[in-house]
């Protein structure tokens, strides 16, 4: 297949918006497990409440669509491209960036059809209340998946998707800022290669300590234990009276 110039600029362009900016705000929602089971499930309940309508015009239309776009085109560039990092001699830095940027796509490709079909498939067949749930995720991260039942499996798995989605995304910005001429010297383009190892390193770590919320929530508000009641008092002055 020839190379389409404007398919290759939309690719660049989803892989930002919004896609990239899908990353970061899911990882950001899915940090307040920090903050235990209420704040968790508070979000997820926030997003069931919104009215359907808007709920499908973002999940299908802003997330669903977009990526699958990029994935597919993805995959398509991946099978054509000749890349010379295997090659020997020219191992330059982006030789090396290109290579890995394909296999980081590909893993989270294979990482998001397992995560979607068990995360937002899984909660529009079963409902949300047994699929993913603050109580749903600690159960089935320290799990594993169907005969392979190795403790903390799905953990793993998800370290591996994680990163390899993180990667893919922060060097993308670096290739999305070449690719649309905002960086063309090679002190600029050594500026934004500083700005995706920033990324790469905070969503990689947001990322993981969301997982480690199911387990540790140290951000979690102590207040009245469950079903106790709360009483204030105002005392009445004479003024009020
Ligand atoms: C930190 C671990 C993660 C957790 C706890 C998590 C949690 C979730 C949950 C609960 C849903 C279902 C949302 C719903 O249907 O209401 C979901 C969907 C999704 N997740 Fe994740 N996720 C994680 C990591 C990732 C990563 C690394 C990506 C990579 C891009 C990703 C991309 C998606 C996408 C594209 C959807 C489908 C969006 C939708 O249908 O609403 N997730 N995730």
């Amino acid at each position: 297949m020839r190379e389409n110039y404007l398919l290759h600029k939309l690719h660049s362009l989803t892989g930002i918006i919004p896609v990239g900016f899908y990353l970061c705000q899911h990882l950001t929602l899915n940090s307040f497990a920090l903050a235990g089971p209420k704040a968790y499930d508070g979000v997820i309940h926030f997003f069931e409440g919104l009215p359907p309508q808007l709920l499908y015009a973002l999940k299908y239309g802003v997330v669903w669509l977009p990526l699958i776009f990029h994935a597919v085109y993805g995959v398509i560039i991946a099978t054509r491209a000749d890349s010379n990092y295997s090659k020997a001699a020219y191992k330059f830095r982006e030789n090396r960036y290109y290579v890995l940027q394909r296999w980081s796509g590909i893993v989270a490709f294979l990482f998001l059809v397992y995560h979607m079909t068990s995360t937002s498939i899984a909660a529009s067949i079963k409902g949300v209340e047994s699929t993913i749930l603050y109580d749903n995720w600690a159960e089935k991260l320290s799990g594993g998946i169907g005969p392979i039942q190795i403790p903390f499996l799905v953990f793993a798995i998800y370290v591996v998707g994680l990163v390899a989605s993180t990667y893919h995304f922060s060097y993308g910005i670096w290739n999305f800022c070449i690719r649309w001429g905002i960086t063309i010297s090679e002190s600029a383009q050594n500026a934004t290669a500083k700005v995706a190892q920033v990324a790469f390193v905070g969503l990689t770590a947001l990322g993981i300590l969301s997982l480690v919320g199911f387990f540790w929530s140290p951000l979690e508000k102590k207040g009245a234990p469950e079903g106790a009641e709360v009483r204030i008092s105002t005392p009445i002055t004479v003024a009020q009276r």
